[in-house]
């Protein structure tokens, strides 16, 4: 490993780090408070009380009531039970809707359901990778069961006019679900017309492996896990105590300092933004304007976005050339694809995205270093800008 003398972490989407306070609230749930929430002594009503009060908090964060939090293992087990759970309890529909931008934790689990006899309808998005509302209004049929639109993309950060989408569903009778897990704790999310809604804690300062999936009363899922009958009966396992009380806490600390930190994360798009415009060969690919505060993703010219990455990290820069979970995968991002961003530049891409821990100080180090990083790769680059 380089010693460097600072690092710099501007790969927020991705994941985040643990906050010192939601570590602090964490740790009696390790090895004072570890009870089985399910256990009946005092060791497991203490556990209880903490799952329980938990998901008071998280539910007071979106305005809904506690019975309609339902705990996971993140966003991924979230999205696969809104969908596929969905499906299971409604056999009689079995046209479901979604873009062709989700994270793959949505587009799979609709793939999934095309084996099992599904429809799936992927929506286009425009150049900067919106969908439209009356496309999703087209798109109904009487057999549409569910239209999944994500609130935030992870790899561009464009925002989704889901209040609109979420409208159009309910007048047609059609359930909607949002994958929230970039836009929760960042904007304010239209939870009247969501009925299922999915949240990951690592995304927001709290710890990896825990997540939920908001369910308005009244809809019927067929849970995916089946065993003890955890969570009234939606989602079987033992309750990760530590992992729920850590991700309410990261929720509570997201929410309280969303006015502060939102407006400052906003300033560092603007000014990323504005600062890689002036590179020769550039292009922003997502909405200047409509797009999550924290995500921020250019296109290079003649360059890799694996080396690009690669050399910043020489110089203690964390970034991402998009989606964590794609970045071994050489094929160019399916968002990219779907913005239409030429091959040649969809291979160039890298995706910048802040959290509450940075600093103006290491964006002005960031914007600093990457021209000359750019510069040199471009020397020796066969590809040469302009031609
Ligand atoms: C938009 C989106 N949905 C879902 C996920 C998956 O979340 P988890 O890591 O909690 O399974 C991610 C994480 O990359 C994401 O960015």
């Amino acid at each position: 490993m380089i010693e460097l003398a600072e690092h710099i972490y501007l790969d927020n989407s991705a994941t985040t780090a643990v906050a010192l306070e939601v570590m602090a609230a964490m740790q009696p749930y390790f090895s004072v408070v570890y009870g089985n929430a399910s256990s009946l002594h005092g060791f497991g009503r203490d556990a209880r009380r903490a799952v329980e009060n938990a998901r008071a908090q998280i539910a007071e964060t979106l305005g809904v009531q506690p019975e309609e939090i339902f705990f996971t293992s993140g966003a991924t087990e979230a999205n696969n039970l809104a969908i596929k759970g969905l499906a299971a309890a409604n056999p009689e529909k079995r046209h479901v809707i979604t873009t062709k931008i989700e994270h793959h934790a949505v587009l799979h689990p609709c793939a999934w359901l095309q084996t099992q006899g599904y429809d799936v309808t992927y929506l286009d998005v425009d150049a900067y990778g919106r969908v439209d509302p009356e496309a999703v209004r087209a798109a109904i049929r009487d057999d549409t069961l569910l239209v999944s639109v994500m609130a935030g993309n992870n790899e561009i950060g464009t925002i989704e006019p889901i209040a609109r989408i979420g409208e159009i569903c309910h007048e047609r009778g059609v359930r909607f679900h949002t994958d929230a897990v970039q836009a929760y704790g960042k904007i304010p999310l239209p939870l009247e017309v969501i009925d299922l809604l999915s949240v990951s804690a690592h995304k927001l300062n709290g710890p990896k492996g825990v997540g939920f999936l908001y369910v308005r009363r009244g809809i019927k899922l067929t849970p995916l896990l089946h065993g003890g009958g955890h969570e009234r009966g939606l989602r079987s396992g033992t309750e990760n105590t530590p992992g729920i009380v850590g991700m309410a806490a990261a929720a509570q600390l997201a929410m309280s300092e969303q006015d502060e930190v939102v407006p400052r994360l906003r300033e560092f798009r603007d000014r990323l933004i504005a600062e890689i415009s002036k590179l020769p060969g550039t292009k922003l690919n997502g909405h200047p304007k409509e797009s999550l505060p924290h995500i921020t993703n250019f296109s290079f010219a003649g360059i890799e976005g694996e080396s690009l990455v690669m050399r910043l990290d020489e110089h203690g820069i964390a970034t991402s050339t998009g989606s964590a979970c794609s970045s071994p995968n050489l094929e160019p991002s399916h968002v990219l694809q779907a913005i239409k961003v030429p091959l040649s530049m969809a291979h160039g891409s890298l995706r910048i995205s802040t959290g509450r821990d940075t600093t103006a100080e290491q964006i002005a180090t960031f914007l600093a270093v990457l021209p000359q990083v750019v510069a040199d790769l471009r020397a020796i680059s066969p590809f040469k800008v302009g031609e």
